[in-house]
């Protein structure tokens, strides 16, 4: 029974991770959940939290994006980790404080984040949704669901109604010091913009 990561396991999820995240959808890929994963190991050394399951939990957060539609992601995600987790010999105590996190790092579900692992699983996915990353992220998105640049349905609107939001939406401290600045950019990139439509 595994009661912390040792590099073999997390070596282990990560490959089967990366056969779930093996599809077009390049926004929320493997590099999306490693990224979130480096965010989730920087948040937790500052908050405190366990860093064995927010590193789990960001590895596994999006694997269920393209499950079963009856379900939100967040719980196809959150069931397969579940499975994914047993089979590599994690603890069911580890276990279901991934499944805890998962199941509230989106909105769509109606969980809200709880533990502080939780938090900063939120927390670091939204931090890879702003500063250059987040706008590569963006405009990739666009190119999955056929968004134009501005207008109605179209990055700018996914920027305004989502992205702009979790500004203050945010559970941890340490995370709105790291989202200032890189949100910051993103305001201006949009200010650059529209100086620039005829
Ligand atoms: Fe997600
Ligand atoms: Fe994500």
């Amino acid at each position: 029974m595994v009661t912390e990561t040792t590099q073999d396991h997390l070596e282990q999820v990560i490959q089967i991770a990366k056969g779930f995240y093996a599809r077009k959808d390049r926004a929320h890929d493997l590099e999306h959940a490693l990224r979130v994963r480096e965010w989730c190991i920087k948040l937790a050394g500052a908050e405190g939290a366990d860093v064995t399951v927010v590193e789990l939990a960001a590895l596994l957060h999006d694997i269920g994006r393209s499950g079963a539609v009856e379900k939100t992601h967040a719980e196809s995600s959150a069931g397969l980790a579940v499975n994914i987790l047993r089979k590599t010999g994690y603890s069911e105590e580890i276990i279901i404080k991934v499944k805890e996190a998962i199941i509230a790092h989106s909105r769509e579900a109606g969980y809200e984040p709880e533990t502080l692992e939780a938090k900063i699983l939120y927390d670091a996915d939204k931090l890879d949704f702003v500063g250059a990353i987040g706008l590569g992220r963006l405009f990739t998105l666009g190119g999955v669901q056929g968004w134009p640049l501005i207008g109605e349905t179209s990055c700018e609107s996914f920027y305004q109604d989502k992205i702009r939001g979790y500004h203050e939406h945010l559970f941890t401290k340490t995370a709105s010091t790291f989202f200032e600045p890189l949100f910051k950019f993103m305001e201006e990139f949009w200010r650059e913009l529209h100086t620039e439509t005829i």
